[in-house]
């Protein structure tokens, strides 16, 4: 198969790129991304420097037709991922306008070029997040609750679903969704709770926990969330929506505090600040559809995959150090000085 597969340099998409190449080594990768702040071609450089890889980088937008049209035909591309992405809630409720522009407006166009060119199969994805918010007592998401998204980005991210949905009912055009809770894993950019959190306490800072840390989300390892884009790939039924989770419901506090634990630091570097606006209260997933026409299960326990992840920003305090760059340093000044 000829992936070709957006916003790989990103957290996710870089996962899911060594993990295809382990698991399925005659697949031809390749990999449109635009780098922004939280694409690091680096990730993947030992792919890219080994000419027998079967992987090639391609710098570029997916809102750019004309550019896509040609990639498409060019590397004669038989499927599509679409990873790329704004990602981060807090950004979005500064400036929702890029998220609008690549979540909902790129992800259409990626839909559209790729059905002028006959792509075989398309899994955009997508999260938990567009089904809105959750009650301490209501059943986990399925499929079939409707679309209640309450931040910019989880508007954008429900447009493309929409989006999706009619390019399917309108064209028959080969398009499954993924949505999936939070990941956690190796590459997270660091302004995600879990690896700001081990960069702050690995300091003695003090962890900005948003309200009263009550907030709670159903935490997945990266590698399961790119097996169920990847079984959505092989096995997922052309316009049907696919719930992805970890099993693994914490609070906030409950989380950071298991991360200090790990550390070896103490809960005394908890602060608590002024809350996230429209800070969904709850996240929970129930994945039975894709248990039983995908045959997916979270295979990585959320003790074992946190260690795992500690040991990998460990080990790689060079990468962390790299990718806090200026712009991040900008955004993360700004937001968390009007959370004091
Ligand atoms: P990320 O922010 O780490 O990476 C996004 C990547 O997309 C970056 O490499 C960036 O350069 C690239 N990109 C952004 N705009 C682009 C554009 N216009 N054209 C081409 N490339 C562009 O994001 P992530 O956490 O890896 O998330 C990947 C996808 O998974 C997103 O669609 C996100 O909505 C979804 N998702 C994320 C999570 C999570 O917990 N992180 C959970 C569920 C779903
Ligand atoms: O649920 C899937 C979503 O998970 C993805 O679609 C998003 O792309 C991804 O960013 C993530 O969104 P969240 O907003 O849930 O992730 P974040 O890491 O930003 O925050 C996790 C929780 O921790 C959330 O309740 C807010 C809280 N938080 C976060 C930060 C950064 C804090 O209390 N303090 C912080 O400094």
């Amino acid at each position: 198969m000829r992936l070709l597969i957006t916003g790989g340099c990103g957290f996710i998409g870089t996962n899911f790129i060594y993990l295809m190449k382990e698991r399925h080594p005659d697949w031809t990768l390749f990999n449109l991304d635009k780098l922004t702040y939280a694409g690091n071609r680096k990730n993947l450089l030992q792919l890219e420097q080994d000419a027998d890889s079967g992987y090639t980088f391609i710098h570029g937008d997916i809102c750019d037709k004309d550019f896509v049209t040609s990639v498409l035909h060019d590397y004669k591309i038989d499927a599509v991922v679409n990873f790329a992405a704004e990602s981060h809630v807090d950004r979005s409720i500064n400036d929702p306008a890029p998220f609008l522009t690549t979540n909902t407006l790129g992800a259409q166009n990626m839909m559209e070029c790729a059905r002028n060119a006959g792509i075989e199969k398309f899994v955009h994805v997508s999260t938990d997040e567009v089904y809105g918010t959750l009650g301490p007592d209501d059943p986990a998401f399925s499929e079939k609750n409707p679309l209640e998204p309450n931040s910019p980005y989880s508007a954008s991210k429900a447009g493309a679903d929409l989006m999706a949905r009619a390019y399917f009912e309108t064209y028959k055009f080969p398009v499954s969704i993924t949505r999936c809770s939070n990941n956690y894993g190796p590459y997270q950019f660091p302004e995600k709770l879990i690896p700001l959190m081990f960069i702050k306490a690995n300091a003695d800072e003090s962890l900005p926990i948003y309200g009263d840390g009550s907030n709670i989300r159903d935490w997945i390892y990266v590698d399961d969330h790119c097996t169920g884009v990847e079984l959505t790939l092989l096995k997922g039924q052309p316009g049907k929506a696919y719930n992805f989770g970890g099993a693994a419901e914490k609070t906030n506090l409950e989380l950071v505090k298991e991360l200090l634990k790990i550390l070896g630091k103490d809960e005394s570097l908890i602060t608590y600040v002024k809350d996230r606006p429209g800070h969904d209260m709850r996240y929970a997933m129930d994945y039975s559809l894709a248990e039983k026409e995908l045959g997916f299960t979270p295979a990585v326990a959320f003790d074992e995959g946190i260690r795992k992840t500690v040991e990998w920003y460990k080990e790689n305090s060079d990468w962390l150090e790299e990718v806090r760059s200026g712009a991040y340093r900008e955004f993360m000044d700004q937001w968390y000085g009007e959370r004091k």
